[in-house]
Protein backbone atom coordinates (compact mmCIF):
# COMPACT_ATOMS: atom_id res chain seq x y z
CA UNK A 1 0.00 0.00 0.00
CA UNK A 2 1.37 3.24 -0.75
CA UNK A 3 0.04 6.82 -0.69
CA UNK A 4 0.68 9.68 -3.51
CA UNK A 5 0.04 12.92 -2.57
CA UNK A 6 0.15 14.47 -5.98
CA UNK A 7 0.21 18.36 -4.83
CA UNK A 8 1.80 21.54 -4.53
CA UNK A 9 4.39 23.41 -3.19
CA UNK A 10 5.06 26.69 -2.50
CA UNK A 11 7.13 28.87 -0.98
CA UNK A 12 5.07 31.11 1.58
CA UNK A 13 5.68 35.04 1.87
CA UNK A 14 3.89 35.75 5.23
CA UNK A 15 2.92 39.19 6.25
CA UNK A 16 1.38 40.08 10.02
CA UNK A 17 -0.59 42.68 9.65
CA UNK A 18 -2.92 44.27 12.11
CA UNK A 19 -5.95 43.46 9.56
CA UNK A 20 -6.43 42.32 5.73
CA UNK A 21 -6.01 44.92 3.80
CA UNK A 22 -8.99 45.89 2.29
CA UNK A 23 -9.82 47.22 -1.18
CA UNK A 24 -8.33 50.26 -2.33
CA UNK A 25 -5.98 50.69 1.43
CA UNK A 26 -2.58 50.39 1.69
CA UNK A 27 -0.92 49.31 5.22
CA UNK A 28 2.41 48.21 6.24
CA UNK A 29 3.31 44.53 7.72
CA UNK A 30 4.17 44.46 11.50
CA UNK A 31 6.89 41.14 10.26
CA UNK A 32 7.94 39.19 7.10
CA UNK A 33 8.43 35.94 6.76
CA UNK A 34 9.13 33.12 4.59
CA UNK A 35 7.99 29.87 4.86
CA UNK A 36 7.84 26.42 3.11
CA UNK A 37 3.87 25.75 2.51
CA UNK A 38 1.59 24.68 -0.45
CA UNK A 39 -1.67 22.25 0.59
CA UNK A 40 -0.12 19.52 -1.15
CA UNK A 41 3.23 20.38 0.30
CA UNK A 42 1.62 20.73 4.08
CA UNK A 43 -0.25 17.58 4.06
CA UNK A 44 2.44 15.12 3.03
CA UNK A 45 4.61 17.02 5.75
CA UNK A 46 1.64 16.46 8.13
CA UNK A 47 1.69 12.89 6.59
CA UNK A 48 5.34 12.19 7.04
CA UNK A 49 5.10 13.78 10.96
CA UNK A 50 2.06 11.44 11.76
CA UNK A 51 4.18 8.60 10.69
CA UNK A 52 2.48 7.69 7.22
CA UNK A 53 5.06 6.32 3.93
CA UNK A 54 4.24 9.43 1.58
CA UNK A 55 5.58 9.92 -1.81
CA UNK A 56 4.62 13.13 -2.83
CA UNK A 57 4.33 14.11 -6.69
CA UNK A 58 4.45 17.71 -7.99
CA UNK A 59 6.78 20.25 -10.14
CA UNK A 60 9.42 23.26 -8.37
CA UNK A 61 11.35 25.38 -10.03
CA UNK A 62 15.29 25.94 -9.19
CA UNK A 63 14.08 28.15 -5.99
CA UNK A 64 12.38 25.52 -4.57
CA UNK A 65 15.08 22.86 -4.51
CA UNK A 66 15.35 23.56 -0.27
CA UNK A 67 11.56 22.63 -0.25
CA UNK A 68 12.11 19.09 -1.62
CA UNK A 69 15.15 18.69 0.84
CA UNK A 70 13.27 19.79 3.46
CA UNK A 71 10.59 17.34 2.41
CA UNK A 72 12.96 14.47 2.26
CA UNK A 73 14.24 14.87 5.25
CA UNK A 74 11.13 14.39 6.77
CA UNK A 75 11.19 11.00 5.01
CA UNK A 76 8.73 11.89 2.63
CA UNK A 77 9.73 10.01 -0.85
CA UNK A 78 10.12 12.68 -3.64
CA UNK A 79 11.40 10.92 -6.59
CA UNK A 80 7.98 12.22 -8.24
CA UNK A 81 9.12 15.50 -7.44
CA UNK A 82 9.95 17.30 -10.46
CA UNK A 83 12.62 20.58 -10.95
CA UNK A 84 11.55 22.10 -14.20
CA UNK A 85 12.73 25.20 -15.50
CA UNK A 86 10.18 27.89 -14.27
CA UNK A 87 9.52 29.31 -10.83
CA UNK A 88 8.14 27.97 -8.01
CA UNK A 89 4.91 28.40 -6.72
CA UNK A 90 4.16 30.87 -4.17
CA UNK A 91 1.63 32.27 -1.89
CA UNK A 92 1.28 35.79 -0.26
CA UNK A 93 -0.06 35.38 3.10
CA UNK A 94 -1.58 38.15 5.12
CA UNK A 95 -2.23 36.54 9.02
CA UNK A 96 -3.87 39.39 11.39
CA UNK A 97 -4.17 39.90 14.97
CA UNK A 98 -6.17 37.12 15.69
CA UNK A 99 -4.70 35.08 13.37
CA UNK A 100 -7.07 34.53 10.97
CA UNK A 101 -5.52 35.24 7.03
CA UNK A 102 -6.05 35.57 3.51
CA UNK A 103 -3.53 34.23 0.93
CA UNK A 104 -2.79 34.75 -3.02
CA UNK A 105 -1.33 32.26 -4.81
CA UNK A 106 0.85 32.30 -7.54
CA UNK A 107 0.69 28.78 -9.20
CA UNK A 108 4.08 29.05 -11.09
CA UNK A 109 5.47 25.46 -11.56
CA UNK A 110 2.79 23.68 -9.77
CA UNK A 111 0.60 24.55 -12.87
CA UNK A 112 2.09 23.35 -15.25
CA UNK A 113 1.79 19.75 -14.65
CA UNK A 114 0.28 17.56 -17.89
CA UNK A 115 -1.26 14.78 -18.28
CA UNK A 116 1.65 12.99 -19.65
CA UNK A 117 3.55 13.84 -16.10
CA UNK A 118 0.45 12.30 -14.60
CA UNK A 119 -0.10 9.13 -16.38
CA UNK A 120 4.03 8.76 -16.40
CA UNK A 121 3.47 8.69 -12.56
CA UNK A 122 0.06 7.44 -12.06
CA UNK A 123 1.43 4.05 -13.89
CA UNK A 124 3.01 2.90 -10.57
CA UNK A 125 -0.19 2.38 -8.47
CA UNK A 126 -2.87 0.57 -8.61
CA UNK A 127 -6.03 -0.48 -6.89
CA UNK A 128 -5.12 -0.61 -2.94
CA UNK A 129 -3.45 2.50 -3.16
CA UNK A 130 -4.08 5.94 -1.62
CA UNK A 131 -3.90 8.76 -3.65
CA UNK A 132 -4.43 12.30 -2.08
CA UNK A 133 -5.08 15.27 -3.84
CA UNK A 134 -5.74 19.03 -3.46
CA UNK A 135 -6.75 21.85 -6.35
CA UNK A 136 -3.66 23.61 -6.84
CA UNK A 137 -2.22 21.83 -9.57
CA UNK A 138 -2.84 21.35 -13.28
CA UNK A 139 -4.05 17.99 -14.77
CA UNK A 140 -6.29 17.12 -11.99
CA UNK A 141 -9.56 16.25 -14.35
CA UNK A 142 -7.04 13.72 -15.81
CA UNK A 143 -5.35 12.50 -12.87
CA UNK A 144 -8.62 11.82 -11.07
CA UNK A 145 -10.11 10.03 -14.19
CA UNK A 146 -6.66 7.64 -14.38
CA UNK A 147 -6.65 7.42 -10.35
CA UNK A 148 -10.20 5.92 -10.58
CA UNK A 149 -9.10 3.60 -13.66
CA UNK A 150 -6.61 2.57 -11.70
CA UNK A 151 -9.07 1.94 -8.96
CA UNK A 152 -6.61 3.88 -6.34
CA UNK A 153 -8.47 5.34 -3.38
CA UNK A 154 -8.90 8.95 -4.23
CA UNK A 155 -8.83 11.16 -1.46
CA UNK A 156 -9.78 14.91 -2.68
CA UNK A 157 -9.73 17.99 -0.74
CA UNK A 158 -11.11 20.81 -2.70
CA UNK A 159 -9.48 23.38 -1.76
CA UNK A 160 -8.97 26.14 -3.24
CA UNK A 161 -12.69 25.65 -4.85
CA UNK A 162 -13.45 26.93 -7.80
CA UNK A 163 -15.81 26.65 -10.60
CA UNK A 164 -13.63 24.16 -12.04
CA UNK A 165 -13.76 21.63 -8.95
CA UNK A 166 -17.40 21.20 -9.90
CA UNK A 167 -16.79 19.83 -13.49
CA UNK A 168 -14.48 17.31 -12.30
CA UNK A 169 -15.03 14.19 -12.54
CA UNK A 170 -15.19 13.20 -8.99
CA UNK A 171 -17.21 9.56 -8.64
CA UNK A 172 -14.64 7.92 -7.97
CA UNK A 173 -13.34 9.64 -5.22
CA UNK A 174 -13.64 8.03 -1.74
CA UNK A 175 -13.12 10.15 0.83
CA UNK A 176 -13.94 13.93 0.83
CA UNK A 177 -12.29 16.45 3.41
CA UNK A 178 -13.66 19.67 3.06
CA UNK A 179 -14.18 23.33 5.09
CA UNK A 180 -17.92 24.65 4.87
CA UNK A 181 -16.95 27.36 2.67
CA UNK A 182 -16.06 24.23 0.12
CA UNK A 183 -19.01 22.31 0.99
CA UNK A 184 -21.37 25.01 0.72
CA UNK A 185 -19.92 25.47 -3.30
CA UNK A 186 -21.01 21.55 -4.02
CA UNK A 187 -24.37 21.80 -2.22
CA UNK A 188 -25.81 25.05 -1.62
CA UNK A 189 -25.97 24.56 1.27
CA UNK A 190 -24.44 26.33 4.64
CA UNK A 191 -25.98 24.24 8.14
CA UNK A 192 -23.32 22.03 8.19
CA UNK A 193 -26.14 19.19 8.64
CA UNK A 194 -27.23 20.06 4.91
CA UNK A 195 -24.22 20.00 3.40
CA UNK A 196 -23.90 16.65 4.94
CA UNK A 197 -26.78 15.46 3.37
CA UNK A 198 -26.21 17.48 0.22
CA UNK A 199 -22.82 15.75 -0.22
CA UNK A 200 -24.37 12.34 0.33
CA UNK A 201 -27.17 12.44 -2.19
CA UNK A 202 -24.76 14.10 -4.46
CA UNK A 203 -21.66 11.72 -3.85
CA UNK A 204 -23.20 8.32 -2.53
CA UNK A 205 -20.41 6.39 -2.60
CA UNK A 206 -17.75 8.46 -0.74
CA UNK A 207 -16.83 9.33 2.83
CA UNK A 208 -17.24 13.02 3.92
CA UNK A 209 -15.39 14.65 6.57
CA UNK A 210 -16.42 18.02 7.21
CA UNK A 211 -13.74 20.44 9.21
CA UNK A 212 -15.46 22.94 11.05
CA UNK A 213 -13.02 25.26 12.14
CA UNK A 214 -12.89 25.96 15.62
CA UNK A 215 -15.64 24.14 16.26
CA UNK A 216 -13.78 20.44 15.11
CA UNK A 217 -15.31 18.27 12.59
CA UNK A 218 -17.69 16.10 11.62
CA UNK A 219 -17.24 12.39 9.63
CA UNK A 220 -19.87 11.15 7.36
CA UNK A 221 -19.77 7.73 5.54
CA UNK A 222 -22.80 7.52 4.75
CA UNK A 223 -23.41 4.49 8.30
CA UNK A 224 -21.79 6.74 11.02
CA UNK A 225 -21.54 10.04 11.82
CA UNK A 226 -19.23 10.82 13.93
CA UNK A 227 -18.46 14.79 15.52
CA UNK A 228 -15.24 15.84 17.37
CA UNK A 229 -15.61 19.21 19.11
CA UNK A 230 -12.79 21.64 18.34
CA UNK A 231 -10.39 22.21 21.05
CA UNK A 232 -10.22 25.79 23.02
CA UNK A 233 -6.47 27.42 22.26
CA UNK A 234 -5.09 30.66 21.28
CA UNK A 235 -4.33 31.18 17.57
CA UNK A 236 -1.34 32.64 16.22
CA UNK A 237 -1.62 31.66 12.98
CA UNK A 238 -4.63 29.42 11.34
CA UNK A 239 -2.57 28.65 7.85
CA UNK A 240 -1.96 24.84 7.52
CA UNK A 241 -4.72 24.18 10.00
CA UNK A 242 -6.49 22.13 7.84
CA UNK A 243 -3.67 20.28 5.50
CA UNK A 244 -2.52 19.09 9.27
CA UNK A 245 -6.13 17.48 9.87
CA UNK A 246 -5.98 16.30 6.43
CA UNK A 247 -2.29 14.53 6.68
CA UNK A 248 -3.07 13.29 9.72
CA UNK A 249 -6.48 11.66 8.97
CA UNK A 250 -5.23 10.07 6.01
CA UNK A 251 -2.06 8.60 8.16
CA UNK A 252 -4.78 6.63 11.04
CA UNK A 253 -7.29 5.99 8.37
CA UNK A 254 -4.72 4.28 5.76
CA UNK A 255 -2.97 2.11 9.12
CA UNK A 256 -6.78 0.91 9.56
CA UNK A 257 -7.40 2.70 12.67
CA UNK A 258 -10.83 3.04 13.77
CA UNK A 259 -12.20 6.45 12.23
CA UNK A 260 -12.71 8.21 15.32
CA UNK A 261 -9.15 7.42 16.56
CA UNK A 262 -8.06 9.41 13.32
CA UNK A 263 -10.59 12.04 13.25
CA UNK A 264 -9.93 13.11 17.04
CA UNK A 265 -6.02 12.66 16.71
CA UNK A 266 -6.15 14.62 14.02
CA UNK A 267 -8.46 17.34 15.55
CA UNK A 268 -5.83 17.75 18.04
CA UNK A 269 -2.83 17.59 15.47
CA UNK A 270 -5.09 20.78 14.47
CA UNK A 271 -5.28 22.24 17.26
CA UNK A 272 -1.41 22.59 17.93
CA UNK A 273 -1.05 24.36 14.12
CA UNK A 274 -2.56 27.20 14.99
CA UNK A 275 -0.67 27.94 17.83
CA UNK A 276 2.42 28.51 16.10
CA UNK A 277 3.22 30.63 12.97
CA UNK A 278 3.73 29.45 9.26
CA UNK A 279 2.85 26.87 7.12
CA UNK A 280 4.54 23.51 7.27
CA UNK A 281 7.10 24.44 10.25
CA UNK A 282 3.88 24.92 12.52
CA UNK A 283 2.81 20.94 11.53
CA UNK A 284 3.37 18.98 15.13
CA UNK A 285 4.83 15.54 15.03
CA UNK A 286 3.17 12.10 16.21
CA UNK A 287 4.93 12.06 20.11
CA UNK A 288 3.92 15.73 20.48
CA UNK A 289 0.51 15.15 19.15
CA UNK A 290 -0.25 11.57 20.92
O1 LIG B 1 -3.32 25.70 3.31
C1 LIG B 1 -2.28 26.62 3.49
C2 LIG B 1 -1.49 26.79 2.22
O2 LIG B 1 -2.33 27.37 1.24
C3 LIG B 1 -0.30 27.70 2.33
O3 LIG B 1 0.87 27.04 2.73
C4 LIG B 1 -0.23 28.32 0.93
O4 LIG B 1 0.92 27.99 0.22
C5 LIG B 1 -1.50 27.87 0.22
O5 LIG B 1 -1.26 26.85 -0.65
Amino acid sequence: MSILNFGSVNIDHVYRVDHLVRPGETIASRDYQQFPGGKGYNQSIALARAGAPVRHAGRIGQDGRWLREALAAEGADVAFLEVVDKPSGHAIIQVDAAGENAILLFGGANRSITAGDAHGILAHFGPGDWLLLQNEISAMAEILTEAGQRRMRIVFNPAPMGDEVLAYPLDGVSIFLLNETEGEAFTGESAPPAILAGMRSRFPQATVVLTLGAEGAVYDDGGEQIYVAGRPVQAVDTTAAGDTFIGYFLAGISAGEAPRTALERANRAAAICVTRPGAAPSIPRLAEVG
